[in-house]
């Protein structure tokens, strides 16, 4: 067998967004792209904004032979300068709380983060709990770096149902892994739920005698809805690192560039950060790319308008609700993640593409009879699904 027992189980379970993927590519060369109503994958279809283009210009007008070399693996102390300013304005921070250049670690995109973070942190067997549904490469990730993921599930509405990670800590515990606002159900963790969750750290980390880290991934941090805000991780808890990216904000998922923000509260911060640093350059990243740290640096605060997004929840939100789909409404992200009218979610999704609607079960996330939509498309795609949408339920129903 030329590839490994591990990455043909992997492949096996990796499979769900690439066999809708494979899926759409065959119906859309039968009935044409516009006729295929594709919400598998979270791939921004607007343009970043404007103002990218125009820093993209000046920062290639401004480049010399250095602009393209190596640095250090941390990424441009003055990249990480702006962005530690930045962080600490935009989540609170006292001046106790604050970031210097030195708790920022640019990253490969937040998957390079996670990666990072996790390759610094777990030992062989460490445990990494995960809320369910979760991202699904969350289980690759903890893999590739000797640890165990466990996944406890959230409440009805998607809330981190504390408790249950409570009971879930034992020794074995390296870290806590949340995605806020979440993909695949949109929802935003409240401040309140993660200032207990950051109490059960702190006392539990206490009675195993360890520190139990809290890992936030927060790609999607400012596509939220109806005004809300994100709550700040780094107030809540010393032991917490933020591993987030530019690739939804900004609309630049193929750019690659994304950064960790370290705790400076947490114990034995300087260790924690070399480690950071050692595993971005031998994990093969070396650093994250050079052009985009220029280009980021000159965009903080920079996002597409999440009215853009909010508009489009709207539109497929109350459809959905309309024909008689059961669904959280999302407060951010780009994501819908409806209960199907059959609880075998794989059959449901299949019902789906025959009317050329193509989404991913929830089964791929770790939650059954569920089907995550990725509405960051097209409107005419939303306004061409929802009949679609309406004959699968029905279908659904009668059986
Ligand atoms: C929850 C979550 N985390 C991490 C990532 C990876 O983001 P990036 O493209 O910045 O690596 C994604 C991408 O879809 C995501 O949805």
């Amino acid at each position: 067998m030329p590839v490994s027992q591990k990455m043909l189980q992997f492949m096996g379970r990796s499979s769900w967004i690439r066999k809708m993927f494979e899926e759409g590519a065959r119906l859309k060369a039968i009935h044409g792209a516009d006729k295929v109503y594709d919400f598998s994958l979270g791939n921004p279809n607007v343009y970043p904004p404007e103002i990218v283009y125009e820093e993209l210009h000046r920062v290639v007008q401004e480049s010399t032979p250095a602009s393209h070399g190596y640095m250090p693996n941390a990424g441009y102390p003055w990249v990480r300068e702006k962005i530690a300013d930045f962080v600490s304005k935009d989540h609170n921070l006292s001046d106790k709380e604050s970031l210097s250049p030195d708790h920022i670690v640019m990253t490969c995109g937040a998957a390079g983060g996670l990666n990072v973070v996790l390759k610094s942190i777990l030992d062989p067997g460490d445990e990494v709990i995960v809320t369910a549904p979760y991202f699904v490469e969350y289980g690759f990730y903890i893999d590739n770096h000797g640890g165990v993921m466990r996944q406890v599930p959230t409440r009805p509405d998607f809330s981190l149902d504390i408790e249950a990670i409570e009971n879930s800590i034992s020794p074995k515990t390296k870290a806590v892994l949340i995605n806020s606002p979440n993909n695949p159900t949109g929802r935003v963790y409240s401040e309140e739920s993660l200032s207990i969750l950051g109490n059960v750290l702190d006392r539990k980390s206490l009675q195993f005698g360890k520190v139990i880290y809290l890992i936030s991934d927060e790609p999607y941090r400012r596509i939220v809805f109806d005004d809300l805000k994100v709550p700040s991780i780094l107030k809540m808890y010393p032991h917490s690192f933020v591993v987030t990216s530019y690739s939804k904000d900004l609309c630049l998922p193929g750019e690659r560039i994304g950064f960790i923000a370290v705790n400076p509260l947490m114990e034995n911060v300087r260790d924690v950060i070399d480690s950071l640093i050692l595993a971005n350059r031998i994990l093969g990243f070396v650093n994250a790319p050079a052009l985009m740290q220029r280009l980021v640096a000159r965009l903080q605060g920079v996002s597409v308008d999440p009215l853009v997004y909010q508009k489009k929840r709207d539109k497929l939100y109350n459809a959905l609700i309309e024909i008689g789909y059961e669904c959280v409404k999302p407060e951010g992200a780009f994501y819908l993640f409806p209960r199907t009218p059959i609880s075998d979610d794989v059959t449901f999704v299949k019902m789906l593409q025959e009317e050329l609607v193509l989404v991913v079960p929830g089964t791929g996330f770790g939650c059954p009879s569920h089907m995550r939509i990725a509405y960051c498309v097209d409107d005419s795609t939303i306004e061409g699904s929802i009949d679609g949408f309406a004959r699968a339920f029905k279908r659904a129903k009668a059986i």
